[in-house]
């Protein structure tokens, strides 16, 4: 199994999560974060972290698409190992639903 980063990430990207993680496994896009599902060891501790509640472990209900959907855009963006901060709008981004018309394919900024 692997967790992933879902929906609710999108235009929120607060990065609490890449901090926790033992193995480095997030890559950024412009306005979200995948995980790399080969690279995450199920640890689970980035679930908690996430202040809009997006990553979910893939034995839910549902998130196969969300596994697709990392490993696509976590094998086209770099990788991020440390919190930067959120985009300025963020938390107005927090309770919006259907978010996926906002997403952005291209590539976040590397690290630094
Ligand atoms: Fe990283 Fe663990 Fe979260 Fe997987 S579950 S992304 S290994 S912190
Ligand atoms: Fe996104 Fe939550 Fe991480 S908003 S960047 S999954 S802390």
């Amino acid at each position: 199994m692997t967790y992933v980063v879902t929906e609710a990430c999108i235009k929120c990207k607060y990065t609490d999560c890449v901090e926790v993680c033992p193995v480095d496994c997030f890559y950024e896009g412009q306005n979200m974060l995948v995980i790399h599902p080969d690279e995450c060891i199920d640890c689970g501790v980035c679930e908690p972290e996430c202040p809009v509640d997006a990553i979910k472990p893939d034995t839910d209900e549902g998130l196969a698409k969300w596994v697709d959907f990392n490993r696509t855009y976590s094998e086209q963006w770099p990788n991020i190992t440390r919190k930067k901060e959120a985009p300025a709008d963020a938390d107005t981004w927090k309770d919006v639903k259907d978010k996926m018309q906002y997403f952005d394919p291209s590539a976040g900024s590397k690290d630094g």
